[in-house]
């Protein structure tokens, strides 16, 4: 028989944190599923209809595809930012290692269905109008839009583009204002969350509203650190 011990890979370690804390890691998962669920139940109810009855293709293969990316990216969003803030709280369930592998995962999803967001929209308003409809709230998508690009790709090409670690941490914030831009813009123009049942409005409030309470936090941090140290 075999009795030599070996210590635990890193990542079996991380597996073992979590799963010693089954409690506390369903308290973070299932209103992370269900903050995603809930959007897209209401998608659904909506699309379903569409999809059977109708043959426009416009509809069925832009706008619907467009506002369910809408949707689940604009949840993945916040996540980046409760994530990328390293919330003490959090980093008591998972490492911090882990959140951020998770930051950058999410990130490139959401980043990826906000992106493809904007330009079926773009799409879909150039079909049925024959032109670009650049009203208030649309402009604002498209600002919230570049803000992305440019906050994500400085970090993800920090190295190519050889920008210092607090350029590209500074750059990196403007995803971060994108966020409220975004709500804004999808308060005004979205069918789910505008029009649709107040769930969706009352969890994207509630969103928003976290995201604001982080930010005080972070600021707070921000400012009290330096004076500690010192
Ligand atoms: C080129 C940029 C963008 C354009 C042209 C655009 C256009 C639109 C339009 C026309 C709608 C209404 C869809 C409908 O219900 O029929 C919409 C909804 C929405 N947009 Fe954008 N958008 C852009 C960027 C963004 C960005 C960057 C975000 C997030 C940060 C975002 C988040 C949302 C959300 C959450 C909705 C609500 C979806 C729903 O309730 O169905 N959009 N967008």
């Amino acid at each position: 028989m075999n009795t030599t011990r070996t210590a635990p890979k890193p990542a079996d370690r991380k597996k073992s944190a979590a799963a010693g804390r089954p409690v506390a890691t369903s308290v973070v998962y299932g209103p992370a599923i269900l903050f995603l669920a809930l959007p897209m139940y209401e998608w659904i109810g909506n699309a379903a209809f569409f999809y059977a009855e109708t043959q426009d293709y416009t509809m069925l293969l832009l706008n619907l595809p467009s506002r369910l990316f809408a949707l689940i990216g604009f949840v993945l969003m916040f996540y980046q930012f409760v994530l990328g803030i390293r919330v003490p709280i959090l980093e008591t369930v998972f490492s911090r290692a882990t959140n951020l592998k998770r930051h950058r995962t999410l990130g490139k999803a959401g980043f990826v269905l906000i992106l493809l967001h904007g330009v079926l929209m773009l799409g879909y308003d150039y079909s049925i109008a024959d032109q670009f409809i650049f009203d208030r709230y649309r402009i604002i998508g498209l600002v919230a839009l570049g803000l992305l690009i440019v906050g994500v790709l400085a970090a993800w090409f920090f190295k190519p583009l050889k920008l210092s670690r607090k350029t590209w941490k500074t750059v990196h914030l403007l995803a971060y204002v994108a966020f409220p831009l975004g709500f804004i813009h999808g308060r005004a123009l979205g069918t789910e969350f505008a029009t649709g049942r107040w769930t969706v409005s009352a969890l994207f409030n509630g969103l928003l509203a976290v995201y604001v309470l982080l930010l005080i936090y972070r600021l707070y941090v921000y400012l009290e650190l330096p004076k500690r140290r010192r």
